[in-house]
Order: structure tokens, then C-alpha cells, then sequence
């Protein structure tokens, strides 16, 4: 398929309030403790860079990244996922928060919550940007949601197609032409 950019869906400012809300919550949530954030790449990183600098300079902060990827580059996730970049530091008995760009099938969430549930983390709590309701084969509550979205595919604010548009400020739409 073709791609092309479509309707604006959340607008920068929509995005940026939001991410301001959810650090607060995160602030008043793990008041007096430390917070080890793992981003799940690629595309959780604006997100993360944007929602760690809206937590209180009060919290101890740390951030690693792990790199799981689903095949292809195809609009929709395949069932086989495999880790590429594992984490550099230890999570066991730590307050972690898997940090993730969107959920659709939740497969991606799923195994990495699973991995770093086995590793003993001492709490473990999700923040994604963005969920696509009723696709979700995760079935925690997200802690922390910035927006749900209509079944759509979108980019922008770290989401890609096929590697492009992650740099757009805000979420739009992706159309086929
Ligand atoms: P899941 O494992 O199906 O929940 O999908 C997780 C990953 O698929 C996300 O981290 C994204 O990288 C990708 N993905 C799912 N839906 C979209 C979308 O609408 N736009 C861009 N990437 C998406
Ligand atoms: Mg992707």
C-alpha cells in the first residue's frame, strides 16, 4: 500500500496537557519512592522524554529501554514477537513502569510484562499513550492511559510507518492513496 498522511486525531497541545496530567498522577502515586522507567522502543521514546520531565524533580528517576519487535512493517501486528534489545540495568525489587507507545493486541505489553514480572520487579505498572479498545489480549487495566482511539492505524509522536513519521508533533491518521 501507498501511504499518506491523513486528519490531525490529537493535536500537540492535547498531547502535551495530558502527558502533564499523567506526570503529576505519577508524581502523587510514587511520592517518597524511586521510579525505574522501561521504555519499550521504538516508539515510546518521545512519550517517555516528554512524560519523565512532567514527574516531580522530588523522584528519584531511572530510564532503560528494551527493543521487542513484532515482523514486518505491515499495518497489522503479527503473534510473534522476539526481544532485540534487552535491558542494561537490574529491575529486581524495584518500582517499574513499562512505558509503551500504543496497545492494539497487547501481545508486545503482555511478554514484556511477563519478562520483568519474572525478574521480580516490586511493582509493576503500565503507561501507554494510546489504546485501541477491544483488541487487548493484556488483561491488566493500563495504570496510566494518555487516550483511546478508534481502530485506526496512526503515526506520529514516536509512531511509525514503516520507520517514517515518528517526528510529526502530533497523532494523525495514516490513509491509503
Ligand atoms: P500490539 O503488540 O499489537 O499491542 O502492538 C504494539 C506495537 O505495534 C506498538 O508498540 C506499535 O509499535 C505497533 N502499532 C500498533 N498499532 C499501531 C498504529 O496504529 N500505528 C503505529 N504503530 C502501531
Ligand atoms: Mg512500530
Amino acid at each position: 500500500m501507498k501511504a499518506g498522511l491523513g486528519t490531525v486525531l490529537i493535536s500537540e497541545d492535547e498531547i502535551r496537557r495530558r502527558i502533564d496530567e499523567i506526570g503529576q498522577q505519577i508524581s502523587k502515586d510514587y511520592a517518597g519512592r524511586a521510579v525505574t522507567f522501561v521504555g519499550i522502543l521504538k516508539g515510546s521514546f518521545i512519550f517517555l522524554a516528554d512524560m519523565i520531565r512532567a514527574v516531580s524533580v522530588d523522584i528519584p528517576v531511572e530510564v532503560d529501554f528494551m527493543s521487542v519487535s513484532s515482523y514486518g512493517d505491515a499495518t497489522t501486528t503479527s503473534g510473534t514477537i522476539h526481544i532485540e534489545k534487552d535491558l542494561a540495568v537490574p529491575i529486581d525489587g524495584k518500582d517499574v513502569i513499562i512505558v509503551e507507545d500504543i496497545v492494539d493486541t497487547g501481545l508486545t505489553l503482555l511478554h514484556v510484562y511477563n519478562i520483568l514480572s519474572a525478574r521480580g520487579a516490586k511493582t509493576l505498572r503500565v503507561a501507554a499513550l494510546l489504546e485501541k479498545p477491544g483488541n487487548s489480549k493484556y488483561d491488566r487495566p493500563l495504570d496510566y492511559i494518555g487516550f483511546r482511539i478508534p481502530n485506526k492505524f496512526v503515526v506520529g509522536f514516536g509512531l511509525d510507518y514503516a520507520q517514517k513519521f515518528r517526528n510529526l508533533s502530533d497523532i494523525r491518521v495514516l490513509n491509503e492513496i
